[in-house]
């Protein structure tokens, strides 16, 4: 049997990353897209991909998929297009723009793509910022999607694109509905990166509003299995909610981080920015039914594994 093949788009982020890796340990070719775009150091990125350009069977192809050539990207498997914008609360004015370039267009370029390929999956990274403030929790995928952020109506837009590429060509898109994920190398700009970061520096941390809005954190080893279980058993057109199992209040995040960091939080509470929903929660019954995936890393374990990382990154704080 010849080895499968994968494109990996967003390999050196930090979920593609992950996946990568994923699937270099299941015996998988990856071929990985990235442009580095500079929404953070793209040094960062490079540094995601150090173990996976050690093996021979991953190779790096540098580009923007919203410009290039897609011509040249290679036949594969499986295309896993996880290359976005990301980004709740920088999604409005002017940035705008970034967000319909690398969500809508760079999606719909590569759907054109692999519209005639004979992929066994083109796996999508959605969001739970398609659901914004949901009319109901834990939320199900045939809920109708509300977004609450400009960024949130990229990626259902990207997520529409992908479904009705299915439908109108049989390409057998599925989009996974990732909520809130973290762990080793998560974006800095997100909240337990940048919580990790300033206690360990000692400087303060901002809490929007009082700290009471909650997310369904999802582990990244949990996000990527979820991912890898789309590719095997997903079907498709489908969605997946990808949630972490649990509801856990940003302030108890918090609380948390400073007994695993032994660092007591210098607070600032700032009022809660447009676009940020009060509260993610996923109804996580697709999921187990049709890819059997049952997160396994519950948000004590998780995060205690992003400030061990943090630790390595920053220093050891007091
Ligand atoms: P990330 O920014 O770390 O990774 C995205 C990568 O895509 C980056 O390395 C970037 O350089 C690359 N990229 C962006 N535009 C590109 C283009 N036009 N051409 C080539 N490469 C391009 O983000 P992440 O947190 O790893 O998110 C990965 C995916 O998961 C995104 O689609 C994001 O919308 C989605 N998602 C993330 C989360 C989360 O909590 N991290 C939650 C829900 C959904
Ligand atoms: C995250 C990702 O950034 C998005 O790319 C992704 O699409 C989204 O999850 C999703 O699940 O759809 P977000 O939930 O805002 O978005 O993730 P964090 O940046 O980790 O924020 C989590 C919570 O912490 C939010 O409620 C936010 O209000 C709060 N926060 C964040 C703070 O209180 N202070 C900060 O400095 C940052």
């Amino acid at each position: 049997m010849t080895e499968s093949h994968a494109l990996v788009t967003g390999a050196a982020g930090f979920i593609g990353s992950h996946l990568v890796e994923r699937l270099l340990a299941n015996g998988t070719r990856v071929t990985g897209v990235d442009g580095f775009t500079d929404y953070y150091d793209p040094a960062i990125k490079r540094a995601n991909l150090i173990g996976p350009l050690a093996d021979s069977r991953f190779r790096l192809l540098e580009l923007d998929l919203g410009e290039a050539d897609l011509a040249t990207l290679p036949e594969v498997d499986v295309v896993f297009h996880l290359a976005a914008q990301p980004g709740v609360r920088a999604s409005w004015g002017a940035e705008f723009a970034t967000y319909t370039h690398h969500n809508v267009l760079v999606t719909q370029r590569l759907l054109e793509r692999y519209r005639e390929s004979r992929l066994e999956r083109f796996v999508y990274a959605s969001s739970s910022s398609v659901y914004g403030d949901a009319e109901r929790y834990p939320t199900p995928e045939d809920l109708l999607p509300r977004p609450f952020s400009p960024y949130g109506v990229t990626k259902l837009a990207g997520e529409h694109l992908v479904l009705l590429y299915g439908r109108n060509f049989g390409l057998p898109g599925v989009a996974l509905r990732y909520f809130t994920v973290y762990g080793p190398r998560q974006r800095p700009d997100m909240a337990f990166h940048r919580f990790c970061r300033a206690m360990l520096r000692g400087e303060t941390i901002a809490i929007y509003g009082d700290g009471s809005q909650s997310r369904d954190f999802t582990f990244v080893a949990d996000a990527v299995e979820a991912t890898f279980l789309a590719w095997e058993r997903g079907g498709g057109p489908a969605t997946y909610n990808v949630g972490g199992g649990s509801q856990v209040e940003v302030r108890e995040a918090v609380a948390l981080l400073e007994r695993l960091l032994g660092v007591k939080a210098k607070v600032r509470h700032e009022p809660t920015p447009p676009g940020d929903p009060l509260r993610t929660r996923a109804d996580s019954t697709r999921l187990r039914a049709a890819l059997g995936m049952v997160p396994s890393i519950g948000i004590e374990q998780g995060l205690a594994a992003e400030a061990e990382w943090a630790r390595r990154l920053y220093g050891e704080g007091r």
